[in-house]
């Protein structure tokens, strides 16, 4: 199957943000236009729970706008008939700095990346000829399909198209620390010392500004014995890469919890007590994570005061973003 490149999309995106500050020939409005209804036609999609098997389940189940998309408070991600998964809903923002998808990168490519989820025993459990018979038949996308494509069709390779157009135009740029970084605002005293900490210690992975890597490692986490997790070697059968994962974004840390692939710790205290005791990492550790040491309890406080400025105001809220059938 061959998929429209989603990166198509995203220079659309560009195009249009550059168009929209000259003065705009009737081909280029056309152009925008396009690239606005496509994502459109992704948010209806995204918020469809008839993309899932039993009708329950949409993509925005799952993926929570007022957690950054992730999925608040539950350790795993629940899907269709009540099932359970194996790993903790990802945040999504700023999709078109990453290389890969998922914990363990099993997709390089974000169109191709909702086949998982769509057809998915534990998520929406259906099959891609059922999907897009049900998108088929209904008046709404038909009307989409006529305003994007020549021939009007709707197909699998478009709908997917779609759901990435919509996730990728998903930005996280809004935060306490970005104005910071614009000198809008002056960190407190507080969140300066746990910048400088954070810079110190965990900035070799979580990489300012995305504050994510497509790098893959293991920060140490002991193996859960009743649900263990290979991590990358999953997807290279590498030796070296067990137990190793993608090291995910801290935007919108605060509120995208619970934490880590399989959600084991609730809070933001939990995580730092973790990093800062050298006797709870595993062997198989990155050496970064032996660097950090001990933390005391005032530089445990601190580097989180740091971390809540990465929460963003416009994200959880912002209309484009926003479930379409809600009033
Ligand atoms: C049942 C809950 C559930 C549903 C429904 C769901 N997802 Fe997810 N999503 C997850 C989980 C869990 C992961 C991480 C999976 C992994 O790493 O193996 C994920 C990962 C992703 C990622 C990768 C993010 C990253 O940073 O790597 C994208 C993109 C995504 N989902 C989009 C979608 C889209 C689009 C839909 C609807 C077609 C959807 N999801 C439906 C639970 C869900
Ligand atoms: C060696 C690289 C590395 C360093 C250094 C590092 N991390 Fe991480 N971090 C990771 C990886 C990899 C994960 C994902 C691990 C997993 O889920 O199995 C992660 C996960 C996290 C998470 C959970 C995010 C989520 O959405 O679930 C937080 C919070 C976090 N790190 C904060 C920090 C802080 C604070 C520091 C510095 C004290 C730090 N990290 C240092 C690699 C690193």
């Amino acid at each position: 199957m061959r998929i429209a490149s989603w990166s198509i999309t995203i220079a659309g995106v560009l195009v249009a943000a550059l168009l929209a500050q000259s003065s705009l020939s009737t081909q280029d409005v056309d152009a925008v236009r396009k690239v606005d209804s496509l994502r459109e036609f992704g948010r209806y999609l995204f918020y469809d729970p008839e993309l899932s098997a039993d009708s329950s389940t949409s993509c925005g189940t799952c993926h929570q706008q007022f957690a950054a998309f992730a999925h608040v408070d539950h350790a795993v991600s629940h899907g269709v008939y009540g099932r359970i998964g194996t790993r903790n809903v990802p945040a999504l923002q700023n999709l078109h700095q990453q290389t890969s998808f998922m914990w363990d990168g099993a997709f390089e490519n974000l169109a191709m990346q909702s086949v998982n989820p769509l057809t998915g025993h534990a998520e929406m459990g259906s099959s891609l000829p059922e999907v897009l018979r049900r998108i088929a038949a209904s008046p709404r996308y038909q009307q989409f399909a006529a305003a994007l494509y020549a021939d009007k069709k709707i197909t699998i390779p478009r709908i997917l198209d779609a759901l990435a157009a919509f996730t990728g135009s998903i930005t996280s740029t809004s935060s306490r620390y970005d104005a910071m970084r614009d000198g809008k605002i002056m960190f407190a005293e507080h969140e300066q010392r746990g910048l400088a900490l954070f810079r110190k210690l965990c900035a070799g992975c979580h990489t300012e500004p995305t504050f994510m890597s497509n790098a893959y490692t293991s920060n140490g986490l002991p193996l859960d014995t009743l649900m263990p997790d290979v991590g990358r070697y999953r997807v290279t059968q590498q030796e070296e890469d067990r137990y190793r994962f993608r090291v995910p974004s801290l935007r919108n840390v605060a509120i995208t919890y619970p934490y880590m692939h399989d959600g084991r710790f609730r809070r933001l205290r939990d995580v730092l007590e973790y990093y800062g005791t050298p006797s709870m990492h595993a062997a198989y550790a990155d050496q970064r994570i032996s660097d950090i040491g001990t933390l005391n309890d005032s530089q445990r406080k601190d580097i989180i005061a740091f971390l809540l400025t990465l929460t963003d105001t416009l994200l959880p809220r912002d209309l484009r973003y926003r479930d379409p059938h809600l009033p």
